[in-house]
């Protein structure tokens, strides 16, 4: 197997058996799966939403339902397809009734999104809503250049990770446009900003 495969399994085993996390006995009672991420492990952009909802823990897929959709659909503006990009959360498990995701369960959960940043090594991370914006900007040390989400989304910034340089763009979450169409538009403008980053690399 793949190094990068062989440590992302790793990862999921140890999740698997995760039982100090708030949210292990809601997934084992719902014979839910925790939901690790899916992708190309050489992708050079990851995406990184908040937590799974009730389809992602049902399959453990991520963003395989509506917001995924969306997800599909603005990729596909920027000519990515699911398979070429890395989607995963901060937190794996959901928690229960889509409700936020709370700081302790943040705090178990960032230390595995932290290694598969460093496992598939990406050159662009594209949060997607304040959740993971917030983690992944105070991580990367961009503290003073945080701001609120409708301030600093589609705005790219410069940081270093532990294997070199990294840019960083906030995005909303895709399930705003199921609830505020406008937002859609926004949306795609915010993604075509990702095009010519992501060609640099190419
Ligand atoms: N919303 C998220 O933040 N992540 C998913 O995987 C699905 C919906």
């Amino acid at each position: 197997m793949d190094n990068r495969t062989e440590q992302l399994k790793e990862i999921r085993d140890e999740i698997l058996r995760l039982k100090e996390s708030p949210l292990y006995e809601y997934r084992k009672k719902n014979n839910y799966y925790p939901v690790i991420g899916e992708g190309n492990h050489y992708a050079k952009i990851m995406f990184i939403g908040e937590a799974p909802g009730e389809n992602e823990a049902k399959t453990g897929r991520p963003f395989c339902g509506s917001a995924g959709r969306v997800l599909t659909e603005l990729l596909d503006s920027i000519g990515l397809r699911r398979m070429d990009v890395y989607i995963t959360n901060i937190v794996k498990d959901r928690p229960p009734d889509n409700r936020d995701p709370l700081p302790e369960e943040i705090a178990i959960y960032a230390p595995f999104l932290e290694r598969q940043i460093n496992i598939i090594r990406p050159k662009i991370i594209a949060t997607l809503g304040r959740f993971s914006m917030d983690y992944i900007m105070r991580k990367f040390l961009l503290l003073l250049e945080l701001d609120s989400i409708s301030k600093i989304h589609g705005k790219v910034f410069k940081a270093k990770a532990a294997y070199g340089e990294v840019f960083i763009i906030p995005l909303y979450h895709p399930a705003v446009a199921l609830y505020r169409a406008p937002m859609k538009k926004v949306l795609f403008e915010d993604f075509s900003v990702i095009t010519d980053l992501y060609n640099k690399f190419n």
